[in-house]
């Protein structure tokens, strides 16, 4: 069973990128075999794992208006078991062409529907993590369609549960008409420093407002995680030993145990 993970916050620079490829990297060192789905048109995950998008002959852009199969768009990467579907600026025009299309809320889920098809039972990818643009809009509507759960990065600041809410309320919306099967898998602190009192204070808010449904793990700022991307690596192959890392490995354990038991189904 493959299972579709969609890391979504409107808010921007809230860790989502960082988040989709750190734990991606983390799910496949463990010997899961993962799939990162850019679908931001800033393709700051492509980057980030070093494709070169230039060089590119399709991003998931053709994948979604028809020009590409799946197959012809996933690249590999350094690691092993981790692979993407690169994105490009192009993406940018998927929700203007598509605006008038019925079912357009759906296209992504197709398009991921036909992935393991042909594929040996080894092959099968274990996750598809999917990073989001910082918007509700059509490419976010798409990715929370596909989902079987949502992961919401929030910020360790001052303001960070604000527009929370409204994003549970659109998956919601979302639980009641395209994806009844959504889940909240759960809400993970970023860029947390303990030292300060505000991160204490807004982790402490979050616990009291989210309880189960925040992760345990909480990844602390880190110099290492703003720099691995401009290396073109996760932090996981920037450097193993780091701090960033150990948590990034201790949210995929997190997720891997609590499969199934604990997550949280909205609206419940
Ligand atoms: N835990 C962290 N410690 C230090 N820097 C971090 C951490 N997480 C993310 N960053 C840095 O903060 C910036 C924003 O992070 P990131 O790109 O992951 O956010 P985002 O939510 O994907 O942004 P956008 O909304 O633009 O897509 C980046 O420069 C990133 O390297
Ligand atoms: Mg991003």
């Amino acid at each position: 069973m493959t299972k579709i993970i969609t890391i979504s916050n409107q808010k921007g620079g809230v860790g989502k990128t960082t988040t989709a490829v750190n734990l991606s990297a983390a799910l496949a060192q463990k010997g899961k075999k993962t799939l990162i789905v850019d679908c931001d048109p800033q393709a700051n995950a492509t980057t980030a794992i070093r494709i070169n998008k230039s060089s590119l002959d399709y991003s998931l852009y053709h994948g979604l208006i028809g020009e590409a199969a799946i197959s012809d768009i996933i690249q590999t990467t350094a690691m092993d078991n981790l692979m993407i579907a690169p994105s490009d600026v192009e993406l940018i025009g998927f929700e203007v062409e598509m605006m008038a299309v019925k079912g357009r809320e759906e296209i992504l889920k197709k398009l991921l529907a036909t992935l393991n098809e042909n594929r040996q039972n080894s092959d099968i990818f274990d996750y598809l993590i999917i990073d989001c643009p910082p918007s509700l809009s059509l490419l976010t509507l798409n990715a929370l369609t596909a989902a079987d759960s949502v992961i919401i990065p929030l910020q360790s600041e001052f303001l960070a549960l604000e527009g929370v809410g409204q994003l549970i309320k659109t998956i919601k919306l979302i639980k009641q008409s395209f994806n009844p099967s959504l889940k909240i898998e759960g809400i993970l602190m970023t860029m947390f420093d303990k030292r300060t009192n505000l991160s204490r204070q807004v982790a402490q808010d979050a616990e009291g407002y989210f309880k189960d449904m925040l992760f345990k793990t909480k990844i602390p700022r880190s110099i290492k995680l703003g720099e691995a991307p401009s290396y073109g690596m996760p932090v996981i192959t920037y450097d193993p030993s780091s701090i960033a890392t150990q948590c990034y490995l201790e949210l995929a354990d997190e997720l891997i145990l609590r499969e199934d038991s604990l997550t949280t189904r909205v609206g419940e």
